[in-house]
């Protein structure tokens, strides 16, 4: 097993690149089975969640061409074989398999996702999607069964915003007969990125990145040609990098709208940000103004920076409220950046942060952004190392993580254990 090892104090400096969103590509790579030629992705995150799904496409039947930031699936051999163990374990967004094999095969049985499990995260509002528009659920021995004679259009009210039932419900209906319309649909930038790749191929969806989505059924999809959006959790994991090292850092490949929630709490902190077409700069300062923040559907702030702000929020002077409204217990890096020094408590779903520095330790990373939340600690350390454990978290989502961060002059380095 390998650590991170970080020796902190140094403020990032230079220019970092992003590569495309891994939320975005671990839907659109099921997305691709629905056309019946190939599908080529640009901009591909070399991330092992990526190549989980290239391994779950591979067991189906397609044929996967991975070089480099590019994928090309050929989809034109793939069969709906049941997946009820296997990689379908190891990540969680293999339910968007549920969706693209119902809406190619109208049946598929697939293993009830594994990935992050910062808390319990249900599917129920998926499963409510597949039924609404005509398919039998069932769940025997940890696996779901999807069947349906026909798929017929529905209209889909969401009883929460989910990213995942949205894009899900959306690839099934894109083969449904007649429309489709999703009500109380996520706005998530992920899921315009899908329904243009779906779009590309033929379908017709309407109202992505709003709240109503229609999608008037198709009978066939064919292959195209499609870049990833920029990957806005690592842009703004290494703004967050930047204030909370006072450094000063260009960030490369950005879309700035998808960070404009960050983008106003860091300026509310006394962090300087400047907005440019393609990039976002951000300049640290040496004090911060404690914020409050509430995490939220986009656009509000986004969850998955939770974790990585409340390690910015122990360099701010006085208390700072965190409160997380997408999920109500994500704070497993709250024990760990406290064996840091880090002055922080849970009440219900905030974290209730004191500022003040922090010293090295030996930590662990459960989950992605908590990891991503361990490392932005451990740079800010003036005087001594911060060995972060369970690395391979921090793999499903971050891209060459180390090298940028050295690249900006991080003294930071992988150790195998
Ligand atoms: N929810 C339900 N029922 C459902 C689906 C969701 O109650 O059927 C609840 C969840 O428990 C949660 C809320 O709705 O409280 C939002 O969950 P959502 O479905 O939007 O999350 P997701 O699709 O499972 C994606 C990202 C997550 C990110 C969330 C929120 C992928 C593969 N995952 O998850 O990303 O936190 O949206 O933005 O796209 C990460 O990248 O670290 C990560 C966990």
């Amino acid at each position: 097993m390998e650590k991170l090892m970080i020796s902190g104090g140094r403020p990032l400096r230079g220019t970092v690149s992003i590569s495309g969103a891994k939320n975005s590509a671990i839907a659109l790579i099921p997305a691709a089975i629905l056309a019946e030629s190939e599908v080529v992705l640009d901009n591909l995150p070399l991330l092992s969640d990526v190549a989980v799904y290239s391994e779950i496409l591979e067991e189906l039947g397609a044929h996967v061409f991975w070089e480099g930031n590019q994928m090309k699936i050929d989809p034109s051999d793939i069969r709906s074989i049941p997946m009820p163990n296997g990689p379908v374990k190891k990540l969680r967004a293999s339910y968007y398999m549920m969706g693209a094999l119902l809406g190619r095969f109208n049946e598929a049985t697939i293993g009830l996702p594994g990935g992050c499990n910062f808390e319990p995260r249900p599917i129920d509002q998926h499963i409510k999607g597949f039924e609404a528009l005509g398919a039998t659920v069932t769940n025997e021995h940890g696996a779901i069964h999807l069947h349906a004679k026909e798929l017929r259009g529905a209209k889909i009210y969401l009883d929460v915003s989910s990213v995942g039932a949205t894009i899900n419900i959306m690839l099934a209906a894109t083969r449904a007969k007649g429309s489709t319309t999703i009500e109380n649909a996520a706005k998530e930038p992920e899921i315009i990125d899908v329904a243009t790749l779906l779009n590309s191929m033929g379908a017709s969806i309407k109202g992505a990145g709003t709240e109503t989505i229609r999608i008037e059924g198709v009978s066939e999809l064919k292959g195209c040609r499609h870049s990833i959006i920029p990957d806005r959790i690592q842009v703004g994991t290494y703004m967050i990098a930047a204030a909370a090292t006072r450094g000063d850092v260009l960030i490369d490949g950005v879309i700035p709208k998808h960070l404009e929630a960050l983008t106003a709490k860091l300026l509310e902190m006394g962090v300087k940000v400047e907005e440019l077409d393609e990039s976002i700069r951000v300049i640290g300062a040496s004090k911060y103004s404690h914020v409050d923040v509430k995490a939220l559907v986009y656009p509000g702030f986004p969850t998955d920076l939770q974790s990585p702000m409340t390690s910015l929020l122990t360099q701010a002077e006085g208390v700072s409220v965190l409160s997380d409204f997408v999920y109500s217990n994500r704070f497993k890096h709250v024990p760990e950046l406290v064996r840091m020094g880090a002055k922080i408590r849970v009440e219900g779903r905030s974290a209730i942060i004191d500022g003040g520095p922090l010293n090295g330790a030996k930590v662990k990373a459960s989950d992605l952004r908590a990891g991503a939340a361990l490392v932005i600690a451990g740079l800010t350390v003036d005087d001594g190392v911060t060995e972060v454990s369970g690395v391979e978290f921090i793999d499903r989502g971050y891209d060459n993580l180390v090298a940028n961060l050295r690249s900006l002059g991080a003294d930071v380095w992988r150790q195998t254990e």
